[in-house]
């Protein structure tokens, strides 16, 4: 389904429970990183871009004026009901927390949005390491200007969200996912340098060649404490190397400091400065339409993140492994596990004539080796949040 037609959809559903089509609607999509992984809250570079899922929302005022944001989503019977006349704080029912903090990031900047009635439809998958929250949290800021009449920054925009995600869902996240929901462009990758927050966009349009992403449909409960645990290891490393942050170190820097830090340590920093490095090489590479040095950098971040980062899985690793085997003479660049780790997806550079055979075959032998289902994908680079209807 395309964003016209989904957001018709959404806006459908919202006319059969209210009775009245909605005012507004607004999309802001999930994103996968092609390369570039734990790399954010280091200051270093990634390799995003948009895809063509999305978080939508479609709302209205309520028919008789009271201060409360109502969002009911298709995805959970429990709605989420955040009272404007209280001091809003993080609540049990977990995903209200994205779109709360967002709310909270508006009131503190003086932005009252008013009492609202919302239905929520989210064709991103959940927990799969492609920004689901990211696109909620965006999602509701995007709405949020469309009612208020106030458009923010795009950088102040995502750093609300980012924000929200800190202090309401307690994941202290880097500025990846945000930044991608917001400023994703069509036919492009964003390089972005998450020092200085700039973007740099990097064609990807060569039609001979598109990315897979295959979902492992795992998800491993350590997840959010032990990202919280990668995060002080790299500050850890950097503190021992006397910088700011990794992405002020070099691989000789960090080989002579050996002594000076904990091995898991050191390991941790050795994936950090190299994927840097990769990440820079392939947005080159993407740019040369040398396909076959970007899968080789995939694979590379692959095995640093699964021996020296310790973030993959066995159902990751079952994944790029079968990728690996069908290998160049069966459509295969490169492949890796994407987002933040512990299950999610994979994502894979292939030929797009080949696509549909390797999809297939991902399947089967994943199915075979795991017992179970993977759900597998393509998506074009996206364009970030939009005002559908306002
Ligand atoms: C999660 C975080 C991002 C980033 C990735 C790992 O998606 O939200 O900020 O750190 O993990 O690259």
């Amino acid at each position: 389904m395309n964003l016209e037609e989904l957001s018709a959809h959404v806006a459908k559903q919202f006319a059969q429970m209210h009775g009245r089509p909605p005012r507004w609607i607004v999309a802001a999509p999930g994103r996968v990183n092609v390369i570039g992984e734990h790399t954010d809250y280091n200051d270093g570079f990634v390799l995003p871009m948009a895809i063509e899922y999305y978080a939508v929302m479609a709302a209205d005022r309520p028919p008789a004026a009271h201060n409360v944001i109502t969002i009911h989503s298709t995805s959970d019977p429990e709605p989420a009901v955040i009272d404007l006349s209280a001091r809003l704080q993080p609540d049990k029912l977990k995903w209200s927390n994205y779109p709360r903090g967002v709310v909270a990031g508006f009131l503190a900047r003086g932005l009252q949005p008013g009492g609202l009635e919302v239905l929520l439809h989210s064709t991103v998958p959940l927990g799969g390491g492609l920004s689901s929250s990211a696109a909620l949290e965006v999602c509701t800021a995007t709405l949020l200007e469309a009612v208020t009449g106030k458009t923010l920054d795009p950088v102040e925009k995502a750093l609300l969200c980012q924000k929200a995600e800190h202090e309401f869902a307690g994941v202290p996240c880097g500025i990846m996912d945000q930044f991608t929901s917001v400023m994703g462009r069509q036919g492009h990758l964003l390089l972005l340098d998450c020092r200085s927050r700039k973007i740099e966009l990097v064609p990807m349009r060569d039609p001979s060649v598109q990315l897979l992403i295959a979902n492992t449909n795992v998800k491993h409960e350590l997840a959010s404490g032990q990202y919280a645990r990668r995060r002080a290891q790299c500050e850890a490393a950097a503190a021992a190397l006397g910088v700011p942050s990794l992405r002020n170190a070099t691989p000789a820097a960090l080989e002579s400091a050996k002594s000076k830090m904990d091995s898991v340590v050191f390991r941790r920093a050795r994936h950090v400065i190299g994927e840097i490095e990769r990440t820079v090489q392939a947005a080159a590479a993407v740019r040369a339409s040398n396909w076959p040095k970007v899968g080789e950098l995939m694979y590379a971040s692959h095995r640093s993140l699964r021996d020296d980062y310790e973030v993959s899985c066995a159902e990751l690793d079952a994944l790029v492994g079968i990728a690996e085997s069908i290998g160049p003479n069966g459509g295969v660049f490169g492949c890796r596990m994407t987002g933040g780790g512990f299950g999610g997806c994979t994502v894979a550079l292939v030929k797009s004539s080949a696509a549909a055979a390797i999809s297939q075959q991902l399947a089967a032998d994943y199915k075979q080796k795991t017992g179970i289902e993977a759900t597998i994908f393509g998506s074009r680079p996206a364009a970030g949040a939009a005002i559908v209807k306002s």
